[in-house]
């Protein structure tokens, strides 16, 4: 059973120990770095934060055990619609526990969190991988998320609608 908790003082260091696959590391920057996004974008930078937007990281349990890190974001100006809206921006399963539905899960979970919108209204919820990585096409086009273009990276931008 998957559960997201807020990254603290407790389990931040084994956020930062999880590891993807060697071939999977051009997929997703390492949790060190997006801890750090997470520390710019947040209250303590409050007035610069909002002028961006608001990153929140999750550490993604399984029981007591730690399994991946997650973080979404709320952008007031959105680069993909500039509208408000909210993002899945990481999202990463340790290599010793994929593959058995942990991150479908915590997508779903996501998109439940999201749909409380804890810091602002928005209609819609994206997401972006790159075009290669199948199994994090797989895994967003399975919760409802639609392909709906390509950024100037490249990357597949999917958006998944917020108000039914
Ligand atoms: C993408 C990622 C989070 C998926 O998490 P996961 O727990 O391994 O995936 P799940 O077990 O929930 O499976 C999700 C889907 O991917 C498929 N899948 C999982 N592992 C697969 C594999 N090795 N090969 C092919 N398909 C696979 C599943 O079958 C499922 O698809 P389905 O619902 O159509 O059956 C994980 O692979 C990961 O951390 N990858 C590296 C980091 C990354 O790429 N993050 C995303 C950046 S946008």
């Amino acid at each position: 059973m998957i559960a997201l908790r807020a990254v603290n003082h407790g389990n931040w260091i084994k956020c930062i120990e999880l590891e993807v696959t060697g071939e999977q590391r051009r997929f997703v920057n390492p949790n060190l770095f997006s801890l750090a996004e997470a520390y710019v974008h947040s209250d303590a930078n409050r007035s610069e934060a909002e002028a961006y937007y608001r990153c929140i990281p999750f550490a993604v349990y399984c029981g007591d055990e730690i399994v991946g890190f997650a973080m979404i974001t709320y952008e007031k100006d959105c680069d993909f619609d500039h509208r408000p809206a909210y993002e899945i921006y990481r999202l990463m399963i340790d290599k010793n526990h994929q593959g058995k539905g942990y991150g479908r899960e915590a997508v779903m979970l996501l998109l439940d969190y999201i749909r409380t919108f804890p810091y602002g209204r928005a209609e819609n919820v994206y997401a972006a991988w790159h075009p290669e990585n199948e199994i994090s096409g797989k895994t967003f086009l399975g919760c409802g998320f639609m392909a709906a273009g390509t950024d100037e990276d490249g990357a597949v931008v999917a958006r998944c609608r917020l108000n039914g």
